[in-house]
């Protein structure tokens, strides 16, 4: 199964893709988790791509298609791949056709207004990489799930955050109507409990498996 989770930020992409991608026995690839690594690891890629995620711009395509196309290229992905990220313009889309397109794309639907809130209070753990948020912690340091420590994201500032919704409206956005118009694209109310969340999932993907 080829997947792509699309949706604005904070829509619920990383909080689903582990539990759909074990589902379906395929890697979750997050080009956000990539990123993140890579700047952490000091690498030229990071280094790159870090004053863009810092301003709430994408990365330019050139430097994520480069490295989507070397990560599909590895072994585990054989079976195919839950994408959580990308592709995220229309560029990368006609790209990842190229490499290897989607059987189904997953659009989590969630009105702009929530989304604030749910990312300014997004803690992520920095072992498991489980995403939680702080209305449902006890301990807003400490992972509820293996005792990891909890990071807030740089991004998730309140003008990044804006800045980040921009550029999801203007670039990627269009992304939705060219999945529909291949007919791959299944539509989720990501506004509703976790749990639902889920299960809209993977109901609207087994029911065609
Ligand atoms: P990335 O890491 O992909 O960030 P994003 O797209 O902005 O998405 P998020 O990770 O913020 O949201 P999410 O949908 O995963 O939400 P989550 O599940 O965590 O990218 C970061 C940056 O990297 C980009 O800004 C860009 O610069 C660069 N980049 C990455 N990919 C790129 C690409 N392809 N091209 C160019 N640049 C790229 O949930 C959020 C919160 O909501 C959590 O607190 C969670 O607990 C809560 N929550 C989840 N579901 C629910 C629910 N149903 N009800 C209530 N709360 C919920
Ligand atoms: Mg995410």
């Amino acid at each position: 199964m080829k997947l792509v989770f699309l949706g604005p930020p904070g829509a619920g992409k990383g909080t689903q893709a582990g539990d759909v991608a074990r589902h379906f026995g395929v890697p979750h690839i997050s080009t956000g988790d990539m990123f993140r690594a890579a700047i952490g690891g000091r690498t030229p890629t990071g280094l790159r791509a870090k004053a863009f995620i810092d301003a709430g711009e994408l990365v330019p395509d050139a430097v994520v298609i480069d490295m989507v196309r070397e990560r599909l290229a590895q072994d585990d992905c054989a079976n195919g791949y839950l994408l959580d990220g990308f592709p995220r313009t229309v560029e990368q889309a006609d790209a990842l056709a190229d490499i290897a397109g989607p059987d189904r794309v997953v659009y989590i639907a969630v009105a702009d207004q929530p989304l604030l809130k749910r990312l300014t209070g997004r803690r992520v753990c920095a072992d498991c990489k489980g995403t939680f948020h702080i209305s449902r912690l006890a301990d807003e340091k400490v992972c509820p799930d293996c005792g990891g420590a909890l990071i807030h994201r740089s991004d998730d500032q309140e003008e990044t955050i804006k800045a980040r919704l921009a550029a999801y409206h203007s670039q990627t956005s269009p992304l939705i109507d060219y999945y529909k118009d291949k007919g791959i694209l299944r539509t989720v109310d990501g506004a509703m409990a976790q749990d639902q969340v889920r299960v809209q999932i993977l109901a609207a993907l087994e029911s065609e498996a």
